[in-house]
């Protein structure tokens, strides 16, 4: 390949992955570093099998500061990294905070040190988690950033807050923060996705394991808030229309008219949907009956959030394409794909 090279760091991750694949698309060059902490070496094979090329691949963490220097030092011809790398569950975060701030700290220091001494475009995976329980919905990048709920939305925050510092003083780094809301479904091929590790905290997947038979009943975490039918809202987006909207935040680097060192984008769909509504659409979807009983909330649970996404629309030419449709067919093809097909 001829392209950029970006590094992705997570890249064979459950986002990570769909990213390589829409840059390799896109034209170009993307280079991965994952530790497998949390995801298959086999994602490098169906990435292959997806766009006909295999992506270089590197395995070590970022943790380690001499690893991650003498690697940039290895490869000069890095120009932008999509950041990814990262722990993510806000259960396990609570009970093991350090580890959280070890693992989404270090190597991100460990990055922008690496970097210092040429020009980077870099692209941070955040959250709507830091916007909290939002006042004014949609929520837009202005609505203050609230009191983080967990240590993982805590690693977020302060993670956004170093990097406008260090791109603000630095000649050669432009910074685009990401704050995505919630990703679900797979590629199309079925080829990639979502690979939780035991019993699934997120709806989505517990929708598609509940589907297969792997899992029993669905709780619904509660029928009683103040929404058209009690269950909670949030704004899914399809993890493809995500994966796209990093290759406009790369390009949207690339162009020279950009001046701004920092900047923040909600990247969601712009409209909501309530745990029923997404029970709903799958079973309307796929065909298949889901089980599912009315539980008590979930406790730390947003009543309902949904992003402004017109930011990402207007200065990065990126808009979520596909719906909630999609979103659960992908999702059902990929769990029926990897009962076939386990990596
Ligand atoms: C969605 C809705 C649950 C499971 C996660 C991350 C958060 C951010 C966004 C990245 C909620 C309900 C769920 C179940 C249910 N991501 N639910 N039964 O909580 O919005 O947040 O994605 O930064 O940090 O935690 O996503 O998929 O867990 O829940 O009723 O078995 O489904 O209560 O309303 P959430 P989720």
């Amino acid at each position: 390949m001829s392209g950029r090279k970006i590094l992705v760091t997570g890249g064979t991750g459950y986002i990570g992955s769909h990213t390589v694949v829409e840059l390799v698309n896109a034209g170009y060059d993307p280079v991965i570093i994952d530790n497998l902490s949390n995801s298959s070496p086999k994602i490098i094979d169906q990435i292959e099998k997806i766009t006909g090329t295999r992506p270089e691949f590197y395995n070590f963490d970022l943790c380690d500061e001499k690893l991650t220097l003498e690697f940039l030092e290895e490869h000069r011809d890095i120009s932008g990294i999509i950041h990814f790398a990262a722990f993510k569950s806000v259960g396990e975060s609570e009970r093991e905070p350090l580890k959280y701030y070890k693992n989404n700290f270090y190597p991100l220091i460990n990055l922008l040190d690496a970097c210092s001494d040429r020009k980077m475009d870099l692209v941070f995976s955040s959250s709507c988690t830091v916007y909290g329980e939002p006042d004014i919905l949609p929520v837009n990048e202005l609505a203050p950033v609230k009191k983080a709920e967990s240590t993982y939305g805590n690693t977020k925050q302060i993670a956004e807050e170093i990097l406008e510092e260090v791109s603000g003083v630095s000649e050669n780094l432009k910074v685009i923060a990401l704050r995505y809301f919630n990703p679900v479904g797979a590629h199309s091929s079925a080829l990639i996705g979502e690979l939780p590790i035991g019993v699934p905290q997120n709806l989505v997947p517990f929708i598609t394991q509940a589907a297969i038979g792997k899992r029993g009943n669905i709780i619904v975490f509660g029928d009683d808030y103040n929404t058209s039918d009690g269950t909670c809202v949030r704004d899914y987006i399809h993890v493809v229309d995500l994966a796209k909207a990093h290759v406009a935040a790369i390009k949207q680097m690339e162009n020279i008219q950009t001046v701004k060192k920092f900047d923040i984008y909600n990247i969601g769909t712009g409209r909501g949907n309530s745990v029923l509504e997404v029970i709903h659409a799958f079973e309307s979807a796929t065909g298949q009956k889901l089980n599912y009983t009315i539980g008590k909330r979930r406790a730390g649970d947003i009543e309902k959030i949904y992003g402004d996404v017109n930011k990402a629309e207007k200065e990065l030419f990126w808009k979520a394409e596909l719906g909630i449709e999609d979103m659960m067919s992908s999702a059902w093809e990929w769990e029926k794909y990897i009962k076939q097909n386990p990596l």
